[in-house]
């Protein structure tokens, strides 16, 4: 197990398309197992392949809380199947966009088909903020950060700050 390094915006990698993955492999087991510790000790509660640039359609959650014991999911070529008419408002954060907040409307339940990570396919509905962890996760593989759900004023003043952060700390 290894903790990788994780890509913060603006980043022209975490706004690429990641491929699909198709079977799930030792290598592939090792990855997300890496991804998960790396998410652990940021601590965060979920983590996409793209933000540690690699562009596969693979993503690792876990919302368990310190006094709960870990509950992770692994997911490789998710799909959401179905989503509710109703709408949930979540305040949003991502590893990737460190220490900026907001909150951001999406379904408030999906069912998602995805690979786990004995290549099994499965189907499962997640709800309250499960739901949101999944939709944010999976918008990474398509290139699109939370801030992309804001309004292009907010954004921009996200991404002007976190380059100002960058280059303080270069
Ligand atoms: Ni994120």
């Amino acid at each position: 197990m290894a903790r990788l390094p994780i890509l913060v915006a603006p980043d022209p990698r975490l706004k690429q398309k990641a491929a699909a993955v198709g079977a799930v492999d030792d290598a592939l087991r090792a990855l997300m197992d890496d991804m998960l510790e790396t998410m652990y000790a940021a601590p965060g509660i979920g983590l996409a392949a793209p933000q540690v640039g690699v562009l596969k359609r693979v993503l690792v959650i876990d919302i368990a809380r310190d006094d709960e014991p870990k509950a992770p999911l692994r997911m490789v070529d998710p799909e959401i199947i179905g989503a509710s008419d109703e709408d949930c408002v979540y305040e949003e954060g991502c590893l990737s966009v460190p220490e900026h907040y907001a909150d951001v409307t999406r379904p408030a339940w999906v069912t998602v088909a995805y690979l786990d990570e004995s290549g099994r396919r499965r189907e499962q509905t997640f709800d309250g903020l499960l739901a949101t962890v999944v939709q944010h996760e999976m918008d990474h593989l398509d290139g699109i950060l939370f801030i992309d759900h804001l309004s292009s004023l907010k954004r921009n003043m996200i991404l002007r700050k976190l380059l100002k952060s960058r280059e303080k700390k270069a």
